[in-house]
């Protein structure tokens, strides 16, 4: 038996950005927290289109979100939204700001007095129960890869005790997504190649995830062949708005899949290469994909389909294509490249085992394999 749940609802396309408009009126909020990263949005001109889109409600704008939030950055923007009194969040940007959104939600109902504070919360995961209503987020992404529009939890990290955290409950799914695929058309080629390769991974941990099912693996298949038969072609295209579309399609597609099963082994590992490099999320998951296709294959269902889609016949190949990919964007694809050392590796591989994520892959990973897939990234 298969099921599948997922409340978000969905508003994609060209223009999907307009329908802010209809949704402001017939939301009923009065006062809207919208909330974004310093650059990108302003840049790129959507920012004031957005505040003009609101215009309507009472809009306080947070702009400060950081890429990779940690409980520091939670606490700051906590403190500096609180008086606010916002009935809505609404995200716009890329994982970390709609994480953020979720993670304010979680904390509506806590006045933390400090980051230690923050930290004790998350830790204890006394933001749950987390019953209706929630503080309703609408989320809009600006890159196509996180998949966070459709998924009901967050990653805050904490970069004073080197840990990574999840906060996750079933009411943290965003009220509405908006997935404009314009809002993509700025993104660089390290944030388009490596959001691509983040959505990627997404898709083929849901399809190979102990979790998956035959309606993950539906949503997980479109999202892997709208990926891999365009990205090349969008790295050298960037401006194609045909080709964004199917990018952030595939993005959406691989939330939708990975929302109901979690991910495993290549996100496992990505923390720590994160946490303690500053790797790239989307490089991070990439760098043990092919390698992950390889080791998982004697579990894969449907392995035919699933290669076809790939565009491959053996599950090596498929650490080639991430290589020319991210060679394409200029992306280096080595961890000694990263400031990584040899003896790092131990350090990496004792850290990578995250609950919820490494034991959710259909092979047992153990520390020797880890070592040497480690070593042949180095
Ligand atoms: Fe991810």
């Amino acid at each position: 038996m298969a099921t599948y749940a997922n409340p978000v609802q969905l508003y994609f396309g060209t223009d999907a950005l307009s329908s802010l408009t209809e949704l402001v009126r017939s939301s009923g909020h009065q006062r809207l927290l919208l909330l974004t990263g310093a650059h990108s949005l302003k840049a790129s001109g959507y920012l004031a289109k957005i505040q003009a889109l609101l215009a309507p409600t009472d809009v306080l704008l947070q702009d400060q979100v950081p890429a990779n939030p940690d409980v520091a950055d939670l606490f700051c923007i906590k403190q500096a939204t609180d008086s606010f009194a916002y009935d809505a969040i609404v995200a716009v940007g890329g994982g970390s700001v709609i994480d953020t959104a979720k993670a304010l939600a979680a904390f509506k109902g806590h006045t933390p007095q400090s980051i230690a504070d923050v930290r004790a919360i998350i830790q204890s995961k006394a933001y749950l129960p987390l019953t209706a209503p929630v503080c309703p987020i609408w989320a809009i992404p600006t890159t196509a890869g996180t998949g966070s529009e459709v998924t009901p939890w967050a990653t805050i990290w904490d970069r004073e005790e080197s840990e990574k955290y999840s906060i996750a409950a079933a009411t943290l799914f965003p009220r509405i997504a908006i997935v404009d695929p314009a809002l993509t058309l700025n993104l660089s080629p390290t944030m388009t190649a490596s959001s691509a390769l983040d959505a990627l991974s997404h898709a083929l941990e849901a399809y190979w995830s102990k979790n998956t099912n035959e309606i993950v693996r539906l949503y997980a298949l479109k999202a892997i062949t709208l990926i891999v038969t365009h990205l090349a072609q969008l790295l050298d295209h960037p401006a194609d708005l045909t080709l964004r579309a199917h990018i952030a399609s595939g993005s959406l597609f691989a939330g939708l899949a990975f929302s109901n099963t979690k991910t495993t082994s290549c996100h496992s590992i990505s923390y720590p290469l994160t946490l303690q490099f500053g790797i790239n999320h989307g490089v991070a998951v990439s760098l043990t994909l092919g390698q992950m296709l390889v080791k998982n294959e004697p579990a894969l269902l449907q392995k035919e389909e699933l290669f076809s889609a790939l565009g491959i016949a053996q599950p090596a190949e498929l650490i080639t294509w991430i290589r020319a990919i991210l060679a394409q964007a200029k992306i280096a694809t080595r961890l000694s490249e990263y400031g990584v050392s040899q003896d790092d590796l131990a350090i990496i591989a004792a850290k990578s085992f995250t609950p919820g994520r490494m034991d959710n892959n259909p092979i047992d990973v153990d520390k020797p394999f880890l070592l040497e897939l480690l070593a042949s990234i180095f």
